[in-house]
């Protein structure tokens, strides 16, 4: 079963670990080729140290030739200053080399995150992406660290060691061929052992990660309803998984280095033992059983750091796993080879006969969506919740596609254009209002970086947020934490809205956009939104009828079905399901 074990590892290395590294770290091939160098020069100096020593003993002061003694010492230090100098060089270029390519993987898994569709993050999960680029990253970069200052200096320290300590004396052999393959033996079994738990660690790594997001994201609503003892619960289990896993390598980590140093200390007294009695005898000099202890020990030392490497092969080769399953997603969503250019600029929204399902869902969202909407119109949608008004605006910038039907932008179905092209002319305020970490300026030059001061004031006025942002002491540059949690949901939706209005699209989605505003409120901004749209296309989703009795038309929306479609007054008339709306919310004589 080891066996098998080992040759899954092994064939899982070659898959996804050697691709990464070499498609990776192809650009900072200089920077090995003088790892390689240095290696080479540090290990051969290595290995010539200890014969050098041997000679200052057997030949300086076994005969008390001194002049030799400062000579052969004199080289000693030489080739020791060699060896510390190629040493440090090489685990200099090595560093560079490892870091870089951790930086680029890093670099490479959130450039192809940020392609990602709403649908293949979902597909994902946010904490496994973020693990993933992070820690995951960081193993692979940690093997290619270690790989990078051992690769070549643990097998010339072998072979040569081996050929070094035998040049010394045959006879002693034999303990090199004994306590070389049990330490690779003893230390090869844990690694063995320690395999699986890597890969189960990792996952659970992305658990802790998984429930701490949560719980950070919803500590309101995790103290609102008193559950903090439940979540410190779900954390402990998740934490108590994680050191599980972590005791049990560590306690594979402890019988290690005992091992290793048992089978080390064993040796020695074996070379001292028999190489004593062959010097006792005459057969061998003590210079050359000094050098052949040290040989040894060299050669153990090798061995036991290509196990090291070794171990951490698995770890990185389940982490390298799942970093190429995030490089290797084609996103769901892409601008088309070769893009159109729509004839005019005017904003016109077409939905032709739009059936649409979230993927994996059975029964479609939304079906046979039809209708126009032109520049200086406003298009209301209302309908009850769970009626598909958010999926219906979101297939116009594309956070999704249609599964049938078209949506066009000025006569171009929107998926032959470039998502450029629709952002400049889309603007959508989201239902959940979202802002950056950053300041109030920087969330309202989001979507146009070059808009002046002025602009981003005009928009705040329209949006009716000048008064609460000139109340800042900071104004502009008053700060916005991440999600924009440090502001209220009126003004974080109202920050939105201008963040839109800066952009000067010809075409507004609004999602609910009112929702957190009062009446008297939500009546100024549509007064002065009139005015600042009346050239653009605005489609409305709103929950309040208030909102919409002025609009051009409005789309009835029923289990993702138009049911009925007219002004407010026609509607009023012919609608049971608006009427049944607007009996709800007000009495119908007070609208009309
Ligand atoms: N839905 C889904 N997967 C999503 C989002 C929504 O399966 N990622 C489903 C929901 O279960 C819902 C339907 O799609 O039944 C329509 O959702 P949505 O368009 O968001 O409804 P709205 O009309 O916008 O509802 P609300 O008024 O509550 O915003
Ligand atoms: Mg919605």
């Amino acid at each position: 079963m080891r066996m098998a074990q080992l040759s899954v590892a092994i064939t899982r290395v070659e898959s996804m670990l050697l691709t990464l590294i070499r498609r990776y770290s192809k650009p900072y091939m200089s920077y090995i080729l003088a790892v390689l160098v240095f290696q080479l020069a540090s290990t051969i100096a290595a290995l010539y140290l200890p014969s050098l020593n041997a000679q200052i003993i057997d030949q300086g002061v076994a005969r008390g030739d001194t002049d030799f003694i400062w000579q052969t010492g004199a080289v000693m230090l030489l080739v020791a200053f060699v060896q510390v100098a190629a040493a440090i060089a090489g685990v200099y270029f090595g560093s560079r080399t490892a870091m870089a390519v951790g930086r680029d993987l890093r670099r490479a898994v959130f450039g192809k995150v940020t392609s990602f569709s709403a649908k293949d993050v979902n597909a994902f999960g946010a904490p496994t992406l973020i693990t993933r680029g992070t820690n995951d990253v960081q193993q692979v970069q940690m093997l290619l660290l270690m790989g990078l200052n051992f690769m070549v200096a643990t097998p010339i320290m072998c072979v040569g060691g081996i050929i070094m300590a035998l040049r010394e004396d045959l006879n002693l052999s034999w303990l090199v061929w004994v306590s070389v393959p049990l330490l690779a033996v003893v230390v090869g079994y844990l690694v063995v052992r320690l395999m699986p738990l890597f890969r189960t660690m990792q996952r659970k790594i992305d658990r802790i990660n998984a429930v701490l997001r949560e719980q950070i994201i919803g500590i309101r609503v995790v103290r609102a309803f008193v559950r903090e003892p439940y979540e410190t619960e779900r954390f402990g289990g998740a934490n108590k998984e994680l050191t599980d896993v972590s005791l049990r390598i560590g306690a594979l980590f402890v019988l290690m280095f005992p091992a290793i140093s048992m089978i080390l200390h064993l040796s020695t007294a074996a070379v001292l033992w028999f190489g004593g009695q062959r010097v006792d005898a005459g057969a061998m000099q003590v210079g050359s059983l000094t050098a052949f202890l040290q040989y040894l020990l060299q050669i153990l030392m090798a061995v036991m750091m290509g196990t090291f490497m070794a171990m951490m092969i698995p770890r990185a080769s389940v982490c390298a796993d799942r970093i190429g399953e995030v490089l290797d997603v084609e996103p769901s969503i892409h601008d088309p080879l070769s893009p159109e250019a729509p004839a005019s600029l005017a904003g016109v929204v077409e939905y032709r006969d739009v059936t649409f399902a979230y993927p994996g869902a059975e029964s479609p969202v939304l079906s046979n969506i039809s209708f126009t909407a032109r520049p200086g119109q406003t298009i209301a949608i209302i309908g009850s919740t769970g009626a598909g008004k958010t999926s219906l605006l979101s297939l116009l910038p594309r956070l999704y596609d249609p599964v049938a039907g078209q949506v066009l932008l000025d006569g171009v179905p929107v998926d032959r254009l470039d998502r450029a092209e629709i952002t400049r002319r889309v603007a959508l305020v989201p239902q959940r209002p979202y802002l950056f970490s950053g300041t109030i300026e920087h969330n309202l030059r989001f979507g146009k970086t070059e808009a002046t001061d002025q602009e981003l004031w005009d928009a705040l006025r329209v949006a009716q947020g000048e008064s609460f942002v000139r109340e800042k002491k900071n104004g502009l540059d008053a700060r916005i934490s991440q999600g924009g949690t440090n502001v209220s949901g009126g003004q974080r939706q109202r920050l939105c809205i201008a963040r839109a209005l800066v952009t000067k699209p010809r075409v507004y989605l609004f999602d609910d956009s009112f929702s957190a505003l009062d009446v008297a409120t939500d009546a100024r901004l549509r007064a002065a939104l009139k005015e600042t749209t009346k050239d653009a296309t605005v489609i409305i989703v709103a929950q309040r009828i208030s909102t919409i009795t002025e609009a051009d038309q409005i789309l009835v929306l029923d289990n993702g079905r138009i049911v009925d479609r007219g002004s407010h007054e026609e509607l009023l008339e012919t609608s049971p399901t608006y009427q049944e709306i607007v009996e709800s919310q007000l009495s119908v004589e007070e609208v009309a």
